[in-house]
């Protein structure tokens, strides 16, 4: 395990959106490199960046064209380069996001395989044998090529999958994993990890890690056996590099060499009740008040061990061989300031920031970005409003861009109450001083970090506050709008930390409403 991940708080970018420098109304890697300094003054020590490779953005760039060349919008590799060695140059490591399940319909590997004559890149993808036989189980797309066959998708239509092959083929034209057209890909795939490793990057965020193999495998042992011959090569050759998985799956993700794996918000499951637990109301239900069970809403419906119930044998498993990651929000899911006040805010980052494992805090989350009601765009659909610009200043576009304010990639929000960095930096209290101050302590202690032990104190459904022991520090969290009482055992402890009014704690024993301590 690469010991710098251990006290690595990552900072997540996608890279439209974070800062023009170029005043073409897009982000780019220079703009990057620009708020390198922002970024560690924030004490985010390592960064992922969503795809920045040439693409025709039919899915924000997770349909890959050319998995070697950064895609001209941002810049050129050599910016990448250059934003590698200044990331070092503070301390910051940098991974990228490796998409090995699918490319994008235009990758060169792709027209050369739809082709009807035989070559190199006939068996890249999944084709079945002819046009009018489709795949079960797996969508797939008839009638597009001068090929007999249909191809098998791994996400959206623009992303054909990538042929690693089946752990039990049952048609002809499913190849066996060990077949040398599958072992081709895999050894391309290793090959584009060789290459940015080589460069100077320090590893990857890897996009549907379990989605490699396909056919009958519900423990994914052909995938999972891939992942570890990749982590092999790791170990070898470039032993400080990390792998961290898009699996939502910790202790397979972990089985199959992963450093970490996401927790992820799947509509029920334990890490979405914490934060966005409105999903089973409507949007009219949730406007007319439906009732918000999420944890980390002071209206004191939620309820933690639905989280714990999915968390701890997950966290029992993995403990010591990798860790999980709780993230603020990601790409992909609305932000949870579509729901969640930066007062809630406040509470649930410090507890992501207090969990074992490796945190992410996604670009903007930090001052509470809000999730804008958008049309679709470049296939982000419902997930385009949490991917607007950041906002730095109260200036001409809020600091994102000095190009003009119809060419930016998304609108800035332009209310009289949007966050921004500048107004926050100066404001005692505010989200991002919260945010920071938090950062700060992880670092101080070692408890708080990745390894440090973790146990449930205190946790009953409806009921506050949640309490969980970190080392040697109690962690009480009472998101709710009520006082919450402290057991007798916990009580007499010193404060190293609070959010929310201390007098109480230290008069009655008791937590104020909506408040956060950590007690020596
Ligand atoms: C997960 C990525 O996070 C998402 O943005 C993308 O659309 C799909 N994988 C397909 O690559």
């Amino acid at each position: 395990m690469p010991e710098w991940l251990s006290n690595a708080v990552f900072y997540q970018i996608y890279p439209q959106s974070f800062k023009d420098s170029n005043e073409d109304g897009i982000g780019d890697i220079n703009g990057i490199i620009e708020k390198l300094d922002y970024i560690n003054s924030l004490g985010c020590n390592a960064l992922w960046i969503n795809p920045c490779f040439e693409s025709p953005f039919k899915d924000g760039g997770y349909d890959v064209k050319d998995y070697k060349k950064v895609d001209p919008r941002y810049g050129s590799n050599t910016d990448l380069y250059r934003l590698f060695g200044e990331a070092h140059n503070r301390g910051i490591h940098v991974l990228l996001d490796l998409v090995p399940g699918h490319t994008s319909e235009e990758h060169p590997w792709f027209k050369e395989s739809r082709k009807a004559q035989k070559n190199k890149y006939t068996n890249r993808y999944i084709w079945t044998d002819s046009c009018f036989h489709g795949a079960d189980h797996m969508p797939f797309v008839a009638g597009e090529s001068q090929r007999d066959g249909c191809y098998i998708l791994n996400f959206f239509k623009c992303q054909p999958a990538l042929n690693y092959g089946f752990l039990h083929p049952t048609e002809k034209w499913q190849l066996p994993m060990d077949h040398p057209d599958c072992i081709a890909t895999r050894e391309a795939l290793k090959d584009v990890m060789r290459f940015w490793l080589d460069h100077g990057c320090d590893g990857f965020r890897v996009d549907m890690a379990h989605s490699l193999v396909k056919g009958d495998d519900e423990n994914k042992s052909g995938t999972v056996s891939i992942w570890r011959e990749v982590r092999e090569m790791l170990d070898k050759d470039y032993p400080e590099a990390v792998i961290i998985s898009e699996w939502s799956n910790p202790p397979q993700a972990v089985a199959a060499g992963f450093h970490s794996d996401f927790c992820l918000h799947m509509e029920g499951n334990g890490y979405s009740t914490l934060f966005r637990d409105y999903q089973n109301h409507t949007e009219t239900d949730r406007k007319a008040g439906g009732i918000d069970r999420s944890f980390f809403k002071k209206d004191g419906h939620g309820d933690i061990t639905r989280f714990l119930a999915d968390y701890l044998p997950w966290y029992e498993k993995v403990n010591g061989k990798g860790y999980m990651s709780l993230t603020t929000g990601n790409h992909d899911t609305e932000r949870m300031s579509y729901t969640l006040s930066q007062d809630e805010l406040k509470i649930a980052y410090a507890f992501i920031l207090t969990m074992p494992g490796v945190p992410f805090l996604y670009y903007g989350d930090e001052i509470g970005l809000k999730y804008q009601e958008l049309a679709n765009k470049e296939g982000g659909y419902n997930r385009t409003g949490s991917r607007t610009p950041m906002q730095w200043t109260e200036e001409k576009n809020k600091g994102f861009s000095d190009g003009c304010e119809d060419t930016l990639y998304l609108p800035v929000d332009l209310s009289p109450d949007a966050p921004t960095v500048e107004k926050q930096a100066k404001t005692q209290g505010s989200l991002l001083n919260t945010v920071k101050d938090l950062i700060t302590l992880r670092h101080e202690k070692k408890d708080l970090q990745a390894d440090g032990s973790f146990e449930v104190v205190y946790a009953e459904k409806e009921k506050f506050p949640f309490i969980y022991k970190r080392g040697n520090l109690i962690i009480a969290v009472n998101p709710s709008e009520e006082q919450a009482g402290i057991p007798n055992d916990v009580k007499n402890r010193k404060i190293l930390y609070a959010i929310g009014k201390t007098e109480i704690y230290h008069h009655e024993g008791k937590m104020p409403p909506q408040s956060f301590l950590i007690l020596e």
